[in-house]
């Protein structure tokens, strides 16, 4: 094994293959070439446009970095595990290109400045596209919760059946959460949106460099202010990969909602064949295994924060080779992310609620009884835990007679409380129920409506 031919001036042997082995990181970070190349060109025409290369040299090295890019978008570009990552592969077959320029470009810059560079374009472009995603969830929730908005179900606390809701309520939560989602996703997007470039190795350069200039040809917000967190931090990874789990553990909620939904005691909604896989063995079944895989996402995206934050802890200032192991984790729960983002968009668009048989849910958790006890303080005056107190009475002869509140007679309901009035029946039904709770962001269907225009406004 020969001696490296970037620092092959100081040694005198190659590495032991286990040390190539555990130390290229080429089959993850290839995966940003193009950002590397971009960082690259940046940094060339800066370094000319600042009298440090000669403009002949950085035209030949922005022809060549075209080039290279046409080689990897065309699947022709031999990534070599002895060249360890994307910046020396790219560099080596830039000098086998155009010779002696090649040797300029890594002026007043370091790897260490260079992979936090592509890392955070990468990211940036990462959170873009799962920004479109969630929005278009969004979209479907929007879209599915406006149809919905007069179907009734049971709202449930402690899997418990509550109160009567509507289908498109429930459906209208999420889009809250998808919209503080989004927000986290662009907190982190606009604190990660600075350009590390030109910290060189860790001290900054002595070469009059421009970091304004390559800051903004890379669409950064602004330059980092210090050369040291530039190469060091990496807490934008961990506050997307904690933006990520959370997004993650919220379509995971819908998710496991999905699967009761579909199971067969609820019946609650139809998922069609798109979305469902059968069994080899029992013909009868449709399983909603889309959802339990979101369900299972934030696994391996918690996991994924798990592996980053501890790789981080106690890491001295500044780079260490630890952080190479930043990418992968980052990578895969981007992708496991958008793949559970847009396979919860395709299920919601899917779905179909069975209204009967919510509504059959509905008439058998006493869902209304919190309406009774409304209208005894309402009509009758009775103080709150008195009212409870009452309701509780009925509820329990319901129970024990097998039948809905609605179904007691009023002579039945008059032997516990005797001002009860006919009346009563009114808030007695699921419909009566829902259409009642017209407080800011209740579950009334006029509410749900006239939510779900407002969240076009504010999301889509
Ligand atoms: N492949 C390295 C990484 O991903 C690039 C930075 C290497 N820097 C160094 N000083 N060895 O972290």
């Amino acid at each position: 094994m020969s001696a490296n031919e970037m620092w092959g001036g100081r040694f005198a042997a190659g590495p032991a293959a286990v040390m190539q082995e555990i130390n290229a990181s080429i089959d993850v970070d290839r995966r940003f070439a193009t950002e590397d190349i971009r960082g690259s060109k940046a940094h060339a025409s800066m370094l000319a446009a600042q009298g440090i290369i000669a403009e002949a040299d950085r035209d030949a090295i922005l022809d060549g970095l075209t080039r290279i890019e046409a080689e990897i978008g065309e699947g022709r570009f031999a990534f070599k595990a002895e060249l360890e990552d994307i910046h020396m592969n790219v560099e080596a077959r830039l000098k086998e290109l155009i010779g002696e320029p090649a040797g300029r470009l890594h002026t007043a810059r370091s790897r260490n400045d260079q992979v936090a560079t592509d890392f955070r374009l990468w990211l940036r472009g990462a959170i873009d596209g799962l920004e479109a995603a969630m929005a278009d969830l969004q979209r479907a929730l929007i879209e599915r919760a406006e149809a919905s908005a007069d179907v009734l179900m049971p709202g449930y606390t402690h899997l418990q059946a509550a109160q009567p809701v509507t289908f498109g309520h429930h459906l209208m939560a999420y889009v809250e959460m998808v919209g503080r989602d989004r927000g986290r996703m662009a907190d982190c997007r606009k604190r990660l949106n600075e350009c590390p470039l030109g910290a060189a190795a860790l001290a900054g350069t002595s070469f009059p460099i421009d970091r304004e200039a390559t800051a903004r040809a890379l669409d950064f917000d602004r330059p980092t202010l210090n050369s040291m967190d530039s190469v060091a931090a990496r807490d934008f990874a961990l506050e997307f990969l904690a933006a990520a789990s959370i997004h993650a553990t919220h379509l995971s909620r819908l998710a496991e909602e999905i699967v009761i939904w579909m199971s067969e005691p609820f019946g609650f909604i139809t998922l069609s064949d798109a979305f469902t896989t059968g069994s080899s063995i029992m013909p009868q079944k449709k399983n909603p295994d889309a959802a339990e895989l979101v369900r299972a996402k934030p696994g391996r995206i918690l996991g994924a924060f798990v592996a980053l934050s501890s790789v981080m802890k106690g890491l001295p200032m500044t780079y260490g080779k630890d952080m190479q192991e930043d990418k992968e984790p980052v990578f895969d729960a981007a992708d496991s992310l958008m793949l559970a983002v847009a396979a919860m968009a395709g299920m919601v668009d899917d779905m179909r609620p069975n209204a009967d048989n919510m509504r059959a849910a509905l008439l058998k958790g006493f869902p209304t009884a919190t309406d009774l006890a409304d209208w005894l303080v309402r009509v009758l005056g009775l103080p709150f835990r008195e009212a409870h107190h009452v309701t509780g009475a009925l509820v329990r002869t319901a129970e024990e007679t097998g039948c809905g509140l609605a179904d007691l007679s009023l002579a039945t309901m008059q032997a516990v409380e005797g001002r009860i009035t006919e009346d009563i029946y009114s808030v007695l039904t699921p419909e009566a129920s829902a259409a009642s709770r017209t407080s800011l962001g209740g579950t009334a269907p006029d509410n749900v409506r006239a939510a779900a225009e407002v969240a076009r406004e504010r999301f889509l």
